[in-house]
């Protein structure tokens, strides 16, 4: 039977650790929330995916080139853009225990406990009937299923109803009306929800006034829109082009849990495509096609992704869609796509007091470009594609390992290079061969512990190539090439 999700959740974070793809932060100081280090196998795995991002994105199109802007901007960029009014989470303290949280996270979970009711129910149905179990019919028809449905509704009804409204005290009644306890205290005795800015501010400069406050950046993007003159100039670029970057971007969840999917400090992989105003929608739908296509192109199962369109859009967008995973904790946000219209641009036109627009020669006209724009968590790609990687076979002499079933493109190291033994000149040969290899392929050389240790060692860090140099490699230089996982277990 397979394991359950939140296990596997659990055993890709141990399995992260042990093989160097993912540390605490600062785990010495018992480590710093939300926040993880790449280890020395996350770091290459980490490095292929903007690799193979970037190439798909500006090597393969001429129309689009890259940036690289700093993370601090002026602090009137957050202003025009919308982060300081309104980057907000609704907040609840309990005054008990005093710890903080995210109000409708809060929310969220009792209603998971709802859905842990309904997912019971239809166990106990598959149970009963087997075969013959029509799941669909009965979600629609068992009262137990459809009582638990109703609160979910309801609970979900109110809840949006209360957030549309900014109604912050409506979102405390809620609270109280569910009953919700605080984890840690067990008490209800909660402080009224707040708004909450998840920007990270800082002072620049040596004197700490209001002044000087200046933010870590909370999306690649507007460094993105505010050289976007500055690029089409000097690039000379013709609309419809885009402009891409790779980059870290940093704010302050109090929610901090689920690995690496949700943290404070974390990457973003963003482009922005400037088109003529009119032409976004068609721009809109060739950007959620290429961006899927690109997914998949990782050769995870096609079943593992799937759109999420919004229909309640943010003031500034026409459109917009997200790109969502079945990870272990099920199907979550891995990428937006967005037609932003000319919101930004024209936010920072007004904000700078400078022209952000391009005179297109084809219609004779200065305008305000539109924009759609693709965003991807680097990090949440590195969990989509590590968590699908990560598979547990059960060998015929009754063994287990771990193969990490990584496209050949991404895995840290292409090849292991193993002299079978430690004398007899073998060491030497398989030296050699990984000089000529290093300079074209990441290598590993190992030669440690039996053979078959070695091939598990290399199944679980995803590497697709085992080389294996034996006294026959001396006579006529061949040698034995395994593809991961390889098929000895000795
Ligand atoms: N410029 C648009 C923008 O930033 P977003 O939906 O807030 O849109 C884009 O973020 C992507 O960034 C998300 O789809 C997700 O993959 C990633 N992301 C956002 N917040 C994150 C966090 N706290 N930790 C890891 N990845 C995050």
């Amino acid at each position: 039977m397979a394991a359950p999700k939140e296990d596997n959740l659990k055993k890709i974070i141990g399995h992260s650790k042990e093989y160097g793809f993912v540390f605490q932060s600062s785990e010495i100081y018992d480590g710093l929330s939300a926040v993880y280090d790449y280890g020395q196998m996350g770091a290459e795995l980490k490095r292929n995916i903007k690799d193979y991002w970037w190439t798909a994105m500006v090597q393969m199109n001429e129309n689009i080139v890259g940036l690289d802007s700093s993370i601090f901007m002026h602090p009137t960029t957050w202003k025009a853009s919308g982060h300081v009014d309104a980057f907000n989470d609704p907040l609840i303290d309990n005054k008990d225990s005093k710890k903080r949280y995210r109000a409708d996270v809060l929310i969220e979970d009792h209603v998971e406990k709802y859905r842990l009711k309904i997912k019971k129910e239809v166990a106990k149905g598959f149970k009963r009937f087997g075969d013959d179990f029509n799941e669909e019919e009965f979600l629609k028809t068992n009262p137990n299923v459809k009582r638990n449905q109703d609160k979910i509704d309801d609970i979900n009804g109110r809840f949006k109803t209360a957030m549309d409204a900014d109604d912050l005290a409506g979102i405390k009644t809620l609270i109280e009306d569910l009953g919700i306890v605080c984890p840690i205290s067990g008490s209800k005795n909660w402080t009224d929800v707040k708004q909450f800015n998840l920007m990270f501010a800082t002072e620049i400069g040596s004197v700490a006034d209001s002044a000087n406050t200046i933010y870590l950046r909370p999306e690649t993007a507007q460094g993105i829109f505010v050289n976007f003159l500055n690029v089409q100039k000097t690039g000379r670029m013709k609309i419809p082009f885009g402009i891409a970057q790779i980059g870290k971007a940093f704010r302050n969840e109090i929610v901090a849990r689920q690995f690496i999917f949700r943290m404070r400090e974390f990457e973003q992989m963003e482009m922005q495509f400037f088109v003529r105003p009119g032409e976004e929608m068609k721009w809109y739908e060739h950007w959620k096609e290429q961006r899927i296509n690109w997914h998949k192109s990782l050769g995870i199962p096609q079943e593992k992704y799937r759109y999420h369109d919004h229909i309640k859009l943010a003031h500034y967008a026409n459109a917009a869609s997200d790109i969502e995973f079945d990870f272990p904790m099920g199907f979550k946000e891995l990428e937006g796509i967005h037609s932003r219209t000319d919101f930004d641009l024209k936010q920072h036109e007004e904000f700078s007091g400078k022209k952000l627009q391009y005179f297109d020669p084809e219609v004779n006209k200065n305008y305000v470009p539109y924009v759609v724009e693709t965003s991807v968590g680097l990090d949440r790609t590195f969990l989509a594609i590590l968590s699908s990687a990560y598979t547990e076979e059960k060998l015929e002499n009754g063994t287990e390992r771990t193969v990490l079933k990584l496209p050949a493109m991404l895995a840290p190291y292409k090849a292991a290079v193993m002299p079978l033994t430690r004398k007899d000149g073998l060491p030497e040969k398989a030296r050699e061969i990984l000089n000529e290899l290093k300079f074209d392929f990441n290598c590993q050389y190992d030669e440690k512990d039996s053979p078959g240790k070695r091939y598990r060692r290399q199944d679980a860090i995803g590497t697709p190539f085992s080389i294996m140099v034996d006294h026959q490699t001396l006579e006529d230089n061949t040698c034995l090439l395994y593809t991961s996982p390889s098929p000895r277990d000795s």
